[in-house]
């Protein structure tokens, strides 16, 4: 298609794509309220793709296609904002506010002034600079006179209109906007990035906002894209060529631009209006979504912003009503030790019952080793105690000053609490259980041994697991082949039928290959890919449960930690047990080291350019030809995928020429399963 059009047209097609992907953008991320399929909006993306692909001088910053790839920086450099980005007075009760009130009042020199009341929401305030529609720059507040340039960063943000609306009833673009607004991380979001952060030990966040600034200050943009973050605008900087005549205009004319202002604002004609509407999200707060601290009132004429001016550092048009703080200091009674359904053993606050925000607490989390010993936190300890919106309390930090003496350092269990197994630690701050048949971890093991990838036992999922566990029927993997059609029969949901068919099913799923069954195993760090290099290289179930973590280090793609991992896994007796009594069951691991995906890549043709960091060249290419692929030096119109390390060479240009898929380091890692 690209081919086909010539400059001109081109130009005209690559326009008018943008501007549908940008209004679809809106509709989708701002809107939640999508009226194309996932399909036709990638379409679009695709054939604008191919264009600035074929015609390289079309592509604009502002496209879609530009949201992530700029490349990494050796620091954030700063920016000086226009109008300085103030913090907020707070106003502690109602007879604070009844002053602040009846100041506006006497500088306005009438009773009847009008307010907006909004969200106070806890994230980081940054600004996002418009002109002439285009989105240009963003910078942090930073300490409100000079901020950090995190423009690379902010475009990663699907929220963030790369180019304003038109249309949509929206008044033409100014020639310069400046908008300002906070970056949020939702809960839901939130706490899926720790349990993905947990799983992978990396350290956790210790809440929405510090995920939500950690996440935007980060060197290289493709970190930020890979964050779940989002933003409100709530304010205007400079404005050239546009009037807001009343902070009501500003939030009701964002969002016909394409900006995501929060629907929670109300306006307000009274200091009764204000403590009502603080009342109302007191109670809101807990069902909200994402985290706000308190609510922000703001006089609504604009014009008096400059009669009222402004102190140092807040002006006088606004303050901050906040909440209570949702933090208490208690006794910490005991730390327990939890084991979770991936096998990792976790501190646990026992505490005395404390009131937090309305909710009674009496354990919380504290999270990882590191952050044990950072906290330092002692039995017996006085501490601060957090609850943040919906997120598992946490131990925030020990009042050492409360101290008697008396209060004892936690030690760390050398065995599972759950199934007395040893603990491990593989060079990350978490204390780990790898024991197959741990009761803590028996149902996620089951469930991923059958997954269809693994060992493709159709029809044992998640509800039927927790039954067969729940009853004792299962308790360890080798206990699945000792089921029968009667016992299963008499399930929920099971009939003769489909008992058969499970029977039978468990009976065909015991001949199968080395990597499918070394995947099936769930030993850490071993996806499908370092299964596959696994049964590669060492070709047996018994070299892969004898190999030395020195030999493990000299097969491609396998590194220290999946080394570590993999021979602590078979170090333990009990896991070999196992695997000795799954084979006695009658699971037959052929020497077969056909890949999982029996060659997901039979066909395609990859180059390389530049260097990859993680991996090296023939580690890359052995990936792709256990994978069924071809590696060859040069691009031409018959290669696939090249693939673009640090410094690329010609060979990037010229793909780029052809149109050919390019792919960085991290999309090929996990093209071919690694990641
Ligand atoms: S207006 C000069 N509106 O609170 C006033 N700020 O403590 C400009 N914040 O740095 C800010 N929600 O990060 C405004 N609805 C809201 C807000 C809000 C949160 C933050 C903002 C600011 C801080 C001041």
């Amino acid at each position: 298609m690209a081919h086909q059009l010539n400059l001109d047209q081109a130009r005209e097609r690559a326009e008018e794509l943008r501007r549908q992907i940008n209004y679809h953008n809106y509709r989708y991320y701002v809107l939640d309220s999508p009226v194309i399929s996932d399909f036709e909006y990638d379409a679009l993306l695709n054939e604008l793709r191919e264009i600035e692909a074929a015609y390289p001088e079309l592509q604009t910053p502002d496209s879609p296609t530009q949201r992530v790839g700029a490349a990494p920086r050796e620091e954030l450099p700063t920016v000086p904002h226009r109008v300085a980005m103030l913090s907020l007075d707070t106003v502690l009760n109602a007879d604070e506010l009844g002053n602040w009130v009846r100041t506006v009042q006497q500088a306005a020199g009438r009773e009847n002034v009008t307010f907006t009341a909004e969200p106070k929401f806890d994230g980081l305030a940054v600004e996002l600079v418009y002109e002439s529609g285009v989105f240009v720059m963003a910078a942090t507040r930073g300490d409100g006179y000079t901020g950090e340039d995190v423009t690379p960063n902010v475009k990663t943000l699907r929220q963030v209109p790369l180019r304003l609306i038109e249309g949509n009833d929206a008044p033409p673009a100014p020639a310069l906007l400046e908008v300002r607004g906070e970056v949020y991380m939702r809960l839901e979001d939130f706490t899926k990035l720790n349990r993905q952060r947990e799983e992978r030990g990396e350290p956790v966040f210790a809440n929405p906002r510090n995920a939500a600034a950690g996440s935007l200050r980060q060197l290289d943009p493709r970190v930020t894209a890979s964050r779940p973050l989002s933003i409100f605008l709530y304010d205007v900087g400079v404005v050239e060529g546009y009037e807001f005549p009343t902070q009501t205009d500003v939030l009701t004319t964002l969002p016909r631009w394409g900006f995501p202002v929060c629907d929670q604002w109300q306006q307000a004609e009274s200091l009764e209006d204000l403590l009502a509407y603080y009342a109302s999200m007191s109670e809101r707060r807990q069902s909200l979504p994402y985290e706000i601290d308190g609510v922000v009132y703001k006089v609504n004429d604009r014009a008096l912003h400059e009669v009222l001016g402004e102190r140092t550092r807040s002006p006088r048009w606004a303050v901050a009503h906040k909440f209570p703080p949702r933090q208490q200091t208690t006794r910490l009674r005991d730390i327990v030790w939890s084991v979770g359904r991936t096998g990792l053993v976790t501190p646990v606050a026992v505490l005395e019952p404390v009131n937090i925000g309305g909710v009674t607490v009496s354990r919380a989390t504290l999270h990882n080793l590191d952050e044990l010993e950072r906290k330092d936190v002692r039995v017996g300890d006085w501490v601060l105690v957090q609850r943040a919106g919906d997120v598992i309390p946490q131990v925030v930090m020990a009042i050492p000053e409360r101290r008697t003496g008396e209060e004892r350092r936690p030690e760390p269990p050398d065995r599972c609490p759950a199934c007395g197994a040893p603990t491990v630690r593989l060079g990350d701050p978490y204390l780990r259980c790898m024991n197959l048949d741990c009761p803590a971890q028996i149902r996620g093991r089951i469930e991923h041994y059958a997954s269809r990838r693994a060992m493709d036992i159709e029809g044992l999922g998640e509800k039927l697991v927790a039954q067969l566990v729940e009853k004792g029927l299962v308790r360890r993997l080798p206990d699945l082949y000792d089921l029968d059609v009667e016992t299963l029969a008499g399930l929920d949901r099971m009939g003769h039928k489909s008992a058969t068919n499970l029977v039978n099913q468990i009976e065909r799923s015991k001949r199968t290959t080395l990597p499918r069954f070394l995947y099936a195993l769930g030993i850490l760090h071993v996806g499908e890919g370092v299964a596959n290099a696994l049964a590669e290289a060492l070709g047996t179930l018994d070299a892969v449960m004898n190999a030395s973590e020195e030999q493990l280090l000299t097969i491609p793609g396998i590194g220290p930690e999946i080394a570590r991992s993999v021979c602590e896994f078979f170090h333990e007796e009990r896991n070999r047990q196992t695997v000795l009594d799954l084979l006695a069951k009658g699971v037959k691991v052929e020497a077969d080291t056909a890949a999982i995906g029996g060659g997901e890549l039979v066909g395609k043709t990859f180059v390389f350019t530049g260097s990859l960091a993680t991996l090296t060249r023939d580690e890359a290419g052995e990936l792709v030809k256990q994978r069924g692929g071809r590696v060859t030096d040069s691009v031409s119109s018959k290669t696939d995928y090249v693939v673009v390390g640090e410094a690329p060479g010609s060979k990037l240009e010229k793909a780029r020429r052809l149109g050919i898929t390019t792919l960085d380091e991290f999309e090929f890692r996990r093209l071919v399963g690694l990641d």
